[in-house]
């Protein structure tokens, strides 16, 4: 066996177990913002969600670099983008965080909110500000470019229909509620199409195309961030499904800003493949109940949380409800 072989054997093993071992990142997460739900404080929630899942990241035998974070250097003391994470030892990887998803349902108590976190090989997962992002989705099953960001919303929801052997009053369009939205919303039903609206979390909002007879959901269509794009890309990847993004480089700050992250066509239109270029991880454990995700659970002396973990090799998808009981190693 070739010196090589070993090594890629090596590197499958160590991305098996890191599978597993990021679902304690997400985990910790969630229960720190858990503790907070409710409390009308999104800045603590999220700050707490921050610095779990930072000394979680610092423990996994990774170099890692956060390339989706939380702002970029000098706005976010914390999993900023560009922070080196992990012990070192072991392999050269990106990170996509979203620590606190959803901090409004979260400081509100409201459904949907989630930890989050994606990994892949150093160098593969599109490096994007904290921008805004143009983003359309549709599960798999369908030919590569069915819908595009640039067809009208009437043209996507057509063709989406066709593909899918429904008429267009059989498909319903996920969007979130906004008033840059008004526009898109009308268009979509002026398709005799269904709109499901979303106060916030397009990270779940996405992947919920990829399973349109759980969800009922067969198209996500809008703007949210980006960085929510990439996680989301990065889970579509593992399950199947395609997403298309724009950043939304509407200002010379925001062009300059991005150009310094290697971006250098401010227009672009990212295809799935390109915002994750290769093989990824994606976990994502709840911290309020939400469609996809129960909330973490407070009971007398036990945490209970559920995590999900996709993996993009092999396109397995494990649930983890799991129980905590030491819960010394959950306090802030
Ligand atoms: P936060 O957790 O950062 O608050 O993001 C929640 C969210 O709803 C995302 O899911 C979405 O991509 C983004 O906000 C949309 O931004 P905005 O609220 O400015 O429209």
């Amino acid at each position: 066996m070739s010196s090589s072989s070993i090594t890629v054997q090596a590197d499958q093993v160590l991305e098996r177990i890191l599978s597993m071992e990021i679902v304690r990142v997400t985990e910790r997460a969630a229960v720190s913002a858990a503790r907070l739900r409710g409390h009308g404080n999104e800045m603590d929630a999220d700050q707490a969600a921050v610095d779990a899942m930072r000394r979680e990241l610092n423990k996994l035998p990774i170099d890692g670099t956060v390339v989706i974070g939380e702002g970029e250097r000098d706005e976010a003391p914390m999993l900023f983008i560009g922070e080196s994470v992990g012990n070192k030892n072991g392999p050269k990887v990106d990170i996509a965080v979203d620590p606190l998803e959803g901090t409004t349902l979260c400081a509100k108590n409201m459904p949907g909110s989630i930890a989050t976190m994606a990994m892949a090989q150093g160098g593969t997962l599109l490096n994007a500000p904290d921008v805004y992002m143009d983003k359309i989705a549709i599960g798999p099953g369908y030919k590569k470019g069915l819908v595009d960001l640039d067809a009208s919303p009437a043209d996507n929801i057509h063709a989406l229909a066709k593909a899918k052997g429904v008429k267009p009053n059989e498909i319903t369009a996920l969007i979130m509620d906004r008033p840059r939205h008004a526009e898109l919303i009308a268009a979509v039903r002026k398709t005799g199409a269904s709109v499901s609206l979303i106060t916030d979390g397009d990270v779940v909002g996405v992947i919920n195309v990829a399973d349109p007879d759980a969800t009922g959901i067969d198209i996500y269509i809008g703007i949210g961030g980006a960085p929510e794009g990439v996680l989301a890309a990065a889970a579509l990847r593992c399950i199947g499904g395609q997403i298309q993004g724009r950043l939304i480089l509407d200002t010379e700050e925001k062009r300059e800003r991005a150009k310094k992250m290697g971006v250098l066509d401010p227009r672009k239109k990212y295809l799935m493949e390109e915002m994750v270029r290769g093989d990824c991880l994606f976990a994502a454990t709840g911290v309020t109940t939400g469609s996809m995700l129960k909330g973490v659970r407070f009971r007398d002396k036990i945490i209970e949380t559920e995590t999900v973990i996709m993996r993009s090799t092999t396109g397995t998808v494990r649930w983890i409800r799991a129980e905590h009981r030491q819960l010394d190693k959950f306090q802030l």
